[in-house]
């Protein structure tokens, strides 16, 4: 199975946002990833509806949504609304995790969960048959740019074992200062969704580095 590279919008340049998810739609990237920050999970605030939906309306590729919010089902159904693709939820944040992932399902979308970088995988178990994606975080949510946490690696080959030992059919997505650096070991490790804010929207040539990310 080929990989995905989900370019993060949160690094775009918001002055001329169509103009970056146009970069995106000619580039070779499959999806989008949003980031919503409430300031009260992560010490930051992104952006809310209006902005999404001004993303969804010119982007022709899925969105992945990574909801960094407390109590995050109060939202389920604007975001399906808003055009969300992927919901991803922190497992830190969801108190009736189960429950949250079937109202995702059940709003029509795809539904994935984010572990911050000190969770374990195991704290998975009970819920990796019922999720589409585990979103594994490899910064401390809340900032682009940030440096890439190397214990990822560990807990990528830790999930491939535990997705064959489950059965479970599910993407692992890799969070926070992917680059060209690292990007290699990362699909090595099992990595199937590589998330790339900095690295791209930094580079002089986005299109070539998200390319070169999907090894074409
Ligand atoms: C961090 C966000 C990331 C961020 C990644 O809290 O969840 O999606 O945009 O940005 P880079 O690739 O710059 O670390
Ligand atoms: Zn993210």
């Amino acid at each position: 199975m080929s990989h995905i590279v989900a370019p993060s919008i949160l690094s775009a340049d918001f002055g001329n946002l169509s103009r970056d998810v146009q970069m995106i739609n000619d580039s070779k990237a499959q999806w989008v990833h949003v980031d919503i920050m409430d300031g009260v999970f992560v010490p930051n605030l992104s952006f809310g509806f209006p902005v999404m939906k001004s993303i969804k309306k010119s982007s022709t590729k899925p969105l992945d949504v990574h909801l960094m919010i407390i109590d995050p089902d109060r939202y389920i159904d604007d975001f399906a609304a808003a055009g969300a693709d992927v919901l991803t939820v922190h497992i830190e944040a969801c108190t009736h995790l189960h429950r949250t992932v079937s109202a995702i399902h059940e709003a029509g979308m795809k539904a994935g969960v984010a572990l911050n970088p000190h969770t374990p995988v195991s704290m998975l178990e009970g819920i990796l048959n019922e999720i589409d994606l585990v979103c594994l975080m490899s910064v401390n949510p809340g900032f682009g740019g940030q440096k890439y946490i190397e214990n990822t690696y560990k807990k990528i080959r830790d999930l491939v074992k535990m997705r064959v030992e489950y059965g479970a059919d599910l993407k692992i997505e890799v969070d926070g200062g992917v680059s060209l650096s690292n990007y290699q070991k990362l699909l090595d490790a099992g990595a199937d969704v590589l998330v790339a804010g900095n690295s791209v929207f930094s580079s002089t040539d986005p299109q070539s580095t998200i390319k070169q990310l999907l090894n074409l």
